[in-house]
């Protein structure tokens, strides 16, 4: 293979999340979560598990910190746990929550890892659920009040945010097709909630600008995945269209254009009513950086069997697959190119790509995950196709750090680059987190 170079400075990370890793679910004052409530919820979880401890890192965050410093990280983007900060959503603070983000941004500040701060991976506090959750428009000022919280506290050290992470899972995933946190199957409500999100994205952009003295950096992390039709009949190109328009240009029209496909869809106006009101599309379109998270792609076909919008999905033959996804490398050169049509005035980043592999300990304690090796070789040189031809990618975040809680698929979904052991919760680097050291080293693939 021949090598391939990054530009200088290129942003070589990893990437966690609040409820996936930190467990002390209910230590120093910690709120209860839409997931608490939903992994206690028997049959919600794979084998009805919960992340009450997950990796322990609430505990364990400073080992944790040397690790990614012995990989030698560049940035680690990571999420604050809103119920731990403000454990009822709104109103008083909770100092120890603070607290413990305030020492991750220190010591990563003192092994020279640039912070980077997601608001919200999906752990909502139980008691805006209560009062309706991302579908009730009246949130969108709670999650403001609670980013000037978080952005009041961290600022002075923290120049890149992130609002959200993947507004659609949070709104599909948890609103309509029920396999997420808080289990609802309503199409409207996951639409609306959708509309909120964003909506809170350019409101608390506001806010961090207001709160946080020196210049920011201000995105939001996106799933998004090229839409293939099954073949190249015209009812599954248009099938693969519907898709597409449903899954990324949702996200991607309001962000980067100004407009929604939500107000051009016959469908979603029937199901919704008004939900998007004077100047919100205005709010919601600002945007510094934008985090491509990419894992797969997806191909579709007309199927009239689904009502509406008659499509289901076909896995192809032949092609790799994991545990959860096919693996379709030259999907993350499809995806970046499809964002860079938009002609974004913002950063671009890959802030999540990685794959569950079932790891194992070998008799000697290493783990040897060569697939994900692959895996990993292969979609960062498609990072690198889409810089030569022009796309200008800032940077690439492994997802994960360390093994986690997959949410609702449980422990089985192993994608971290360091090994945890659920029982003793010891470490260990993987051989995908030593290649993943090389590459950070030489900048770039060498093998
Ligand atoms: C993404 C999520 C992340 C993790 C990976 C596998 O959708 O952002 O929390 O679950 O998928």
């Amino acid at each position: 293979m021949n090598t391939l170079t990054f530009p200088k400075n290129f942003i070589w990370g990893v990437a966690t999340s609040s409820y996936q890793i930190e467990g002390a679910w209910n230590e120093d004052g910690r709120g209860v979560s839409i997931w608490d409530t939903f992994s206690h919820t028997p049959g919600k979880v794979v084998n009805n598990e919960n992340a009450d401890v997950a990796a322990d890192h609430y505990h364990r965050w400073k080992e944790d910190i040397a690790l990614m410093s012995e990989l030698g990280v560049k940035a680690y983007r990571f999420s604050t746990a809103w119920p731990r900060i403000v454990p009822d959503g709104t109103g008083k603070v909770n100092k120890k929550g603070l607290d413990f983000y305030d020492r991750i941004v220190d010591e990563l500040l003192k092994r020279k890892i640039e912070p980077y701060v997601c608001l919200f991976h999906w752990d909502l506090p139980q008691v805006l659920q209560d009062k309706g959750g991302w579908p009730n428009r009246e949130i969108t000022n709670h999650f403001a009040e609670y980013t000037r919280v978080v952005a009041g506290r961290l600022g002075d050290r923290v120049t890149t945010w992130f609002t959200h992470n993947e507004p659609w899972v949070t709104a599909f995933v948890g609103y309509f097709l029920g396999e997420h946190a808080p289990g609802k199957k309503d199409i409207g409500a996951a639409v609306k909630a959708l509309h909120h999100i964003l909506l809170s994205h350019g409101l608390a952009s506001d806010v961090i600008r207001s709160e946080v003295k020196h210049p920011v950096k201000i995105g939001i992390t996106l799933n998004l995945n090229p839409v293939h039709p099954a073949t190249d009949s015209k009812k599954d190109r248009e099938a693969a269209e519907r898709v597409d328009m449903f899954m990324n240009r949702i996200v991607l029209d309001p962000l980067l254009k100004g407009t929604s496909p939500i107000q051009e869809s016959a469908i979603a106006k029937i199901l919704t009513g008004k939900i998007i009101q004077a100047g919100d599309l205005e709010k919601i379109r600002q945007l510094d950086i934008l985090g491509v998270n990419y894992y797969s792609r997806a191909v579709m076909k007309h199927d009239s069997k689904f009502p509406v919008v008659n499509v289901a999905q076909v896995q192809p033959e032949g092609n790799e697959y994991s545990g959860m996804w096919e693996i379709y490398p030259e999907g993350m050169y499809g995806i970046l190119k499809q964002v860079w049509s938009y002609q974004p005035t913002c950063e671009l980043m890959v802030t999540e790509n990685g794959v569950p592999v079932p790891d194992g300990v070998d008799f000697d304690g290493r783990v040897r995950d060569e697939r994900r090796i692959r895996y990993l070789r292969n979609h960062i040189a498609q990072v690198h196709r889409a810089i030569e031809d022009g796309i200008p990618v800032k940077g690439y975040f492994h997802w994960s750090m360390m093994d986690n809680f997959e949410w609702n698929l449980g422990y089985g979904q192993r994608f971290g680059l360091v090994y945890v052991d659920w029982k003793t919760q010891k470490r260990i680097v993987k051989d995908s987190g030593r290649w993943f050291a090389k590459v950070i080293q030489a900048n770039g693939l060498e093998e």
